[in-house]
């Protein structure tokens, strides 16, 4: 009898086990989903670009402070941090320049990124819950310098979005955007894993420079972020004096 009943326990103990690693797994594959397809609740929630979690991030980009020195981001810069995610960026940019703004429509992101700038005792940073496409409205100046990473594949109306950006820039002022190199997913991999995008969502600068040219944004250069990604570099013409 003790031993039927030890037996019952086993089987119960294993099935239990069992249902714990089906829910994980499924858990992993939402997550992956989220990356690579976009799954989420917020409307107007860019495709593709749902934050990944931390451990790879960190391990793609083990020295972001590098990434944004060599796409010509100085200090005294006001900066926005356009989809900022969880402050990955955002923290960086706080330190090198004079002031930055992160914008994400995730506010639980948001909070992600207050709370890391909070404990590196960053306070030069301002945090704005809203769509990139609204960014005249979610700003109420000019700036320096937009930094967009790892979310413009998934804008369905990238002229839009540029010339939005481009009104809230001061002339002169420089867009940077850092985007995964046409890959395969499968051939983008960190950690022993495919990342990033899905493969059909990803575009090269070619076509990041099509997609912005009929703003007044002019393509300066293409910096390549290896492994996998690199930056294209806007900037906005000096004002008309006519
Ligand atoms: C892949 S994450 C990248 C985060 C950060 N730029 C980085 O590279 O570490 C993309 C971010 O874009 C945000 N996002 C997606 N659609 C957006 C939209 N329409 N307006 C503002 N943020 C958006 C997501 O919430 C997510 O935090």
């Amino acid at each position: 009898m003790a031993a039927e009943h030890w037996g019952m326990g086993f089987n119960k103990r294993k099935l239990e086990d069992q249902r714990r690693q089906a829910a994980q797994k499924e858990a992993a594959n939402r997550a992956g989903l989220i990356e690579a397809k976009g799954m989420t609740n917020h409307p107007g929630f860019f495709e593709g670009t749902g934050m990944p979690d931390p451990g790879w991030w960190e391990a793609l980009w083990p020295d972001p402070a590098d990434v944004l020195t060599k796409v010509g981001l100085k200090s005294d810069m006001d900066v926005i941090d356009l989809c900022a995610g969880d402050g990955w960026f955002t923290l960086q940019i706080a330190k090198i320049a004079g002031h930055v703004t992160a914008i994400d429509i995730d506010e639980k992101l948001l909070q992600t990124t207050r709370t890391r700038l909070a404990d590196a005792k960053q306070s030069n940073c301002t945090y704005v819950e809203g769509n990139a496409y609204d960014i005249a409205t979610l700003i109420d100046r000019q700036v320096d310098f937009v930094f967009l990473a790892n979310a413009f594949h998934g804008v369905p109306d990238k002229l839009r979005l540029a010339r939005a950006i481009e009104s809230v820039l001061k002339p002169g002022a420089l867009l940077v955007i850092v985007n995964w190199h046409v890959l395969r997913r499968e051939q983008t991999t960190v950690l022993g894993e495919p990342r990033g995008p899905a493969t059909a969502l990803r575009i090269g600068p070619e076509a990041v420079e099509l997609a912005v040219r009929q703003s007044q944004l002019r393509s300066v250069r293409t910096v390549e972020i290896p492994p996998y990604h690199y930056a294209s570099i806007f900037q906005k013409g000096p004002v008309s004096t006519n």
